[in-house]
């Protein structure tokens, strides 16, 4: 049984999508439940629906096989399972954005709210910029109107939150797409059938394929 753990929101309504195009695994995620898991056992396979944040847990343990998930995620995490393949979906940018009124110059930035405090703080370690990083779990926006941090880093994708909430990208810091990780040891035990269905994944990838390249086996 070939068990994945798939982040819920965009990731899994995006990957639901996908296996669309697939004639193998069409059929089996459905949305419109509550539930949490999905098994197809004619095809030998599992589908998990996990917080973002926790695909990487499932899949270092072995509770599940593979993870597909953002980035972003990834990078915030330092996981270390192999990661095997670029989605390149669910598109986004990491960024540091902060109020308008700023248009010409990026101001110094001290106080940075963020969910992601390990890659602002690498950002700013590059730059060798001193910043208090403050730690939220949503609504980064809000953080720098009521006074809470001078900037935010944080995901942009139609960049509507921002400028709805009256502010702008200072800075690009990377791209973001949706990856494919998979357990240090499934990748030998079950590598066949891994390779079935990250093939199947990256033919319904428009312009996609399993980029041997992306392995990362350190
Ligand atoms: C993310 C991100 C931004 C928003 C960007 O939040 O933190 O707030 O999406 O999207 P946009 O550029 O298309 O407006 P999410 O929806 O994950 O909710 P959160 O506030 O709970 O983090």
């Amino acid at each position: 049984m070939l068990k994945i753990a798939v982040a819920k929101g965009r990731v899994a309504n995006k990957v639901s999508e996908l296996l669309l195009d697939t004639s193998d695994y069409r059929d089996i995620i459905d949305l419109s439940s509550r539930r949490l898991v999905f098994v197809d056992k004619n095809k030998e396979i599992t589908f998990f629906l996990v917080k973002p944040s926790d695909v990487p847990v499932y899949v270092e343990s072995g509770a599940a096989d593979i993870g597909i998930v953002g980035k972003d995620v990834l990078m915030e995490t330092g996981n270390s399972s192999y990661e095997i393949m670029d989605l390149k979906t669910c598109s986004c940018r990491m960024v540091l954005a902060g109020p308008s009124e700023n248009r010409d110059v990026r101001p110094i930035v001290r106080r940075i709210a963020t969910k992601y405090p390990k890659i602002a703080e690498e950002y700013f370690k590059k730059k060798s910029e001193p910043v208090e990083i403050i730690k939220l779990d949503g609504s980064i926006e809000l953080a720098p109107i009521v006074g809470l941090s001078d900037a935010i880093v944080d995901i942009v994708e139609s960049g509507k939150t921002l400028r709805e909430n009256g502010l702008i990208v200072y800075e690009n810091i990377c791209d973001i797409t949706a990856r494919m990780i998979v357990n240090r040891v499934s990748y030998k035990m079950k590598n066949k059938s891994i390779n079935i269905f990250a093939s199947a994944v990256g033919e319904a990838i428009e312009g996609g394929e399993v980029n041997a390249q992306s392995v990362v086996m350190g």
